[in-house]
């Protein structure tokens, strides 16, 4: 995916705040990107930016080192925000005094409007905002105006109108703070002059062009996991290119009930789009046959994905010449590439890439979802007429069930687990609860409990229900399903799926526990 002309650039003081205020923006359909206070301000400048954001972070400006901007930015004339740290910074760095007052703001926040400003408009004189501070801007540097107040604030926000240079110390991205998209609006359109165009059939028109050129007229290649990246990476290529594409599907036999099929019905069926499917259930039992060891399954996992995308990519006459595929689609999100991109965040997942393909195959990358972040992703993916079942999947790591099959993984513990888990999908749909859950899913444990059934005793395996939600990935909280979802689940897998006699539910958070059993 290519860069797009005049971005709203965020310069990132911490992951968090920056990624959410880089959301905000584009929620407003302007452009905007991350990038690190690291670069030089004519580093900056080269991408021509319509405005630059300041975030917060967790630093103090009395840290040494704290966190900078090249002070050539506040000369550049380009409309600069700060928000909370990066106010601060502006008011140092402009002359004006940071103290510790000893008295700082955390969560909601009456502020008062005491000069008018077109960050503000039509702003009543209180409103609630969301603070995070400990240090205080006390005095405004030197043809700046303090514009708002708080109790423990004198300076709650200020700005040079002139210099279109403006500071706000608290949060506009939170959803806490009652006017803040509104804020970031006044920001980007009255002050800025930014035009509403980032919309999501914008983006499908950039990415599609961006993909002809880079592709030509030649072959590219594209792996379907059945998650909604590579899905919708394959349809905005397939849309760029058609036929020049093909796509390799490994049914794995560690899939979820029912993807197989959707994957051919979607992609071959509705797109028509040339799918290689490989059936290589049996390649991959007989590979993990007698394996315990999480971490040697994911390493034969992963392997033998490599190997078999390899034979695929050859039969196709990758490197053999001119008419073989010399691309390869990845459906790469922003947030990786700001993970590795702008240094300030702290590692957020550094994911075993199982089920994923190295980066030396020997192909040149597409990469068409680059720049989007995943609500995007999936608002391009309706829009293209991928089905929801598709879009709006929960993740689902590479290696699949494997990973949720404790102990020896075998075609018949594969089929009980994929069974229980089709019901512990359908009620949690049928419960209204799918989409706000992170994940949710049945894991089979390496052990079989006495259970009582009919007459006789039973010797089988119990099922444990798993659901957390989270943001990230990073940490997850255990999902407080409500009983009465528990108890159907739970009598569903009993007398529909064959050798399970027990249900349990997991109710460990992460940490300590990892969403996953293995
Ligand atoms: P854990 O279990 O570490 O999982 O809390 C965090 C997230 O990552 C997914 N996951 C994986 N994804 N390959 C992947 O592509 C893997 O080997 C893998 N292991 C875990 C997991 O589903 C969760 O969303």
């Amino acid at each position: 995916m290519t860069a797009v002309d005049d971005p709203v650039l965020v310069v990132d003081f911490g992951a968090q705040y920056a990624r959410l205020i880089a959301r905000r923006v584009r929620e407003a359909h302007v452009y905007s990107e991350i990038v690190a206070p690291t670069l030089s301000a004519a580093e900056i400048l080269s991408r021509r930016p319509r405005g630059i954001i300041l975030s917060g972070g967790p630093k103090s400006v009395y840290e040494t080192p704290a966190p900078t901007i090249d002070p050539e930015l506040a000369r550049s004339g380009v409309p600069i925000l700060g928000i909370c740290y990066g106010a601060q910074l502006l008011a140092q760095e402009l002359g004006g005094t940071v103290s510790r007052t000893g008295r700082g703001e955390y969560g909601r926040t009456t502020m008062t409007v005491t000069a008018p400003s077109p960050l503000f408009g039509e702003w009543p004189a209180e409103s609630v905002v969301w603070m995070s501070h400990g240090d205080s801007i006390t005095d405004v540097p030197a043809g700046f105006v303090a514009t708002a107040r708080s109790a423990e604030s004198a300076v709650a926000a200020f700005h040079d109108a002139e210099r279109r240079i403006y500071g706000v110390q608290f949060h506009p991205e939170v959803v806490h703070t009652e006017r803040g998209s509104e804020m970031l609006e006044h920001f980007l359109f009255d002050i800025c002059g930014a035009a509403p165009t980032w919309t999501h059939v914008s983006i499908i028109e950039q990415q599609v062009a961006a993909v002809r050129r880079q592709v030509g007229a030649e072959r590219v290649l594209c792996a379907l996991s059945g998650g909604v990246d590579s899905a919708v990476a394959a349809a905005v290529v397939h849309k760029a290119v058609g036929d020049q594409l093909t796509c390799v599907f490994v049914d794995t036999g560690l899939m979820r009930a029912g993807e197989a099929e959707q994957v051919e019905e979607t992609f071959r069926r509705q797109f028509h789009i040339d799918l290689v499917h490989v059936k290589a259930a049996d390649r991959y039992f007989d590979a993990l046959a007698g394996v315990t060891d999480p971490e040697e399954k994911r390493k034969i996992i992963g392997a033998l994905f490599i190997r078999i995308f390899e034979e695929v990519a050859r039969d196709l006459g990758a490197g053999s010449g001119d008419e073989g595929p010399r691309f390869l689609v990845q459906g790469t999100l922003y947030p990786d590439v700001i993970e590795s991109g702008t240094g300030q965040a702290a590692s957020i997942k550094s994911h075993h890439n199982v089920g994923g393909l190295p980066p030396d195959l020997g192909f040149e990358l597409v990469e068409p979802l680059r720049l989007l972040f995943k609500d995007e992703v999936r608002a391009v993916g309706e829009e293209l007429g991928l089905p929801h079942e598709i879009v709006w999947r929960q993740p689902f790591p590479g290696p699949g069930l494997a990973v949720r099959i404790v102990g020896e993984v075998t075609r018949e513990r594969a089929e009980v687990l994929r069974a229980a888990d089709a019901v512990v999908v359908e009620e949690v749909r049928r419960a209204g609860l799918y989409r706000q859950l992170w994940q949710s899913f049945a894991v089979l444990p390496a052990v079989r409990t006495v259970g009582v059934m009919g007459d006789g005793r039973t010797y089988a395996y119990p099922i444990v229900i798993r659901a957390v939600t989270s943001d990230d990935a990073m940490t997850a909280d255990w999902a407080r399903l409500p009983y009465e979802l528990v108890e159907r689940i739970a009598s569903r897998i009993i007398n529909e799926v064959d050798g399970v006699n027990r249900v349990a539910l997991d109710v460990t958070s992460k940490p300590p526990g990892t969403i996953e059993w293995e």
